[in-house]
């Protein structure tokens, strides 16, 4: 197969890239074609993507390639995912390539965060500023360009909302039709209206996501529709550039810890898969410890851990107002576990409480994000609380969605109504403090001078308690 970077103009050619394979994670047979539910035809288990080529790369090419690539204008150089293709699966030609420019998240410092949790070195990498507002685009570059590349009219996925509103943007681009199945009432008006909008065929189905994945995995076998859940393992080689984006904005030094949702599990899997290759090539000498944090009330991996020490799953009906990661029957798991082992890293849960006063914390930054990827600053005072994670130790968090994904819970969080009537009601007034509900005034000069007086008085109360 020709290399993405030997047919593309005016770039640099790179370190040569051979051609990849699928490998079961189970029984670990390799194959060179995949089947329609990206399971292994011997096994069942799921599939990973590897190329031979991949050990033979050199570190110190590598990075001065993608530092140049920063400056170039090609288009695949100008996406933050195909700059790094040499880590990647390589589509037949440029040309078959879907992109959006995705990638190229900051990384931000959190100074009122360090200051509360005393962890001078606290980084979050947002990826939330993606094209569709979360990290799902850097995945659906790929499996969206693989997609059109086998000739596919539809793809599909079950969703609770990203994955969907990532995947019906990356078809309409590349031309084809998308099919989305997302729980009925369950995922935020804002992703569902951008699947909407991307023109996609959305069904909202009388069950949970779990129930939707399930059908879908059904459908994938009847019908030409090509599946772009994380089960696709060309999402996850995607995916994985997040991890070598950030390894890049910290000049390769490598941080002591990495905390990441668990939804699904996808994309914990890729970017331990990721790190694990960066180690193997020589871009870093020793791995962070990867860490994901689930929702109490969404709790499959926590429990599948405590409960069977990782060897069976153990499903659970999910609930938790961080819709994106209401999710009781994960399907990588599997990948997941075999991550935390290989990094050391730990598996938490938060509650929805804390879950509620993190996601304010980081508005209160000026970056916000979407209450699934909160779960990271609370998962990181958990974490530190039980000794895991270290003040002095450098600590990154990985936001995956936009503040502006999920408006109705940041505004019932601020008008005080996100709890009413929940078993977190009592609890829910030591976030009172963290509450900035607007005010509904006369026009006048005197009601706007009275109304900031008081924020004043209210300002100094708190800066003296
Ligand atoms: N954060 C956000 C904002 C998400 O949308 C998701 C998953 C996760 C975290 C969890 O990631 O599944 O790879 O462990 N959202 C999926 C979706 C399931 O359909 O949009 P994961």
């Amino acid at each position: 197969m020709p290399s993405a970077a030997a047919s593309e103009k005016g770039s640099e050619s790179g370190p040569p890239q051979g051609s990849f394979c699928f490998r079961c994670i189970g029984c670990g047979s390799v194959t060179h074609l995949a089947a329609q539910d990206f399971r292994c035809a011997q096994c069942g288990n799921l599939l990973e993507i590897t190329d031979p080529a991949w050990k033979s790369l050199d570190a110190a090419t590598l990075k001065s390639v993608w530092r140049d690539r920063r400056a170039s204008n090609a288009m695949l150089d100008r996406s933050g995912v195909w700059r790094f293709r040499e880590l990647l699966p390589a589509p037949a030609t440029e040309q078959q390539v879907v992109t959006l420019r995705e990638g190229n998240t900051p990384l931000y410092e959190l100074p009122q965060a360090s200051r509360t949790t005393g962890v001078p070195r606290l980084y979050a990498k947002h990826q939330g500023l993606n094209p569709t507002g979360s990290f799902k685009d850097t995945g659906m570059t790929v499996a969206a360009t693989f997609a059109r590349q086998a000739g596919y009219r539809w793809v599909a996925c079950a969703s609770t909302g990203n994955t969907s509103a990532s995947m019906a943007a990356y078809a309409a681009r590349g031309g084809m039709r998308s099919l989305v199945l997302v729980p009925d009432g369950k995922i935020s008006w804002s992703k569902l209206s951008q699947a909407l909008d991307y023109g996609a065929l959305t069904c909202q189905l009388r069950t949970d996501f779990d129930g939707c994945l399930r059908l879908l995995q059904e459908l994938v076998r009847r019908a030409p529709v090509y599946q772009l859940n994380s089960i696709n393992p060309f999402r996850l080689e995607g995916q994985k550039t997040l991890a070598l984006e950030l390894m890049e904005q910290l000049d390769w030094q490598v941080p002591d810890h990495v905390i990441v949702p668990g939804g699904n599990l996808g994309n914990s899997s890729a970017i331990g898969k990721a790190l694990l290759e960066m180690r193997e090539i020589g871009l870093m000498a020793r791995l962070p410890k990867l860490s994901i944090i689930q929702a109490e009330g969404a709790n499959a991996l926590v429990r599948t851990l405590r409960e069977t020490g990782g060897k069976r799953l153990i499903s659970v009906q999910a609930e938790t107002r961080a819709t994106a990661i209401r999710i009781g029957n994960p399907a990588s798991w599997e990948k997941a576990v075999k991550v935390l082992q290989a990094t050391d890293g730990a598996c938490e849960q938060v509650s929805e409480l804390e879950i509620a006063q993190a996601k304010a914390e980081i508005g209160a930054e000026g970056i916000g994000c979407e209450p699934a990827s909160a779960v990271t600053l609370a998962g990181l005072k958990k974490l530190l609380h039980l000794g895991f994670v270290k003040r002095e130790e450098s600590v990154v968090l990985i936001l995956t969605g936009n503040l502006l994904k999920d408006p109705d819970f940041t505004m019932d969080f601020h008008r005080g109504s996100l709890f009413q009537g929940t078993a977190h009601e009592g609890g829910s007034t030591e976030l009172k403090p963290f509450r900035h509900p607007p005010v509904v005034l006369d026009a006048t000069l005197d009601a706007v001078t009275q109304a900031l007086d008081q924020a004043e008085k209210s300002d100094r109360t708190h800066s003296n308690a």
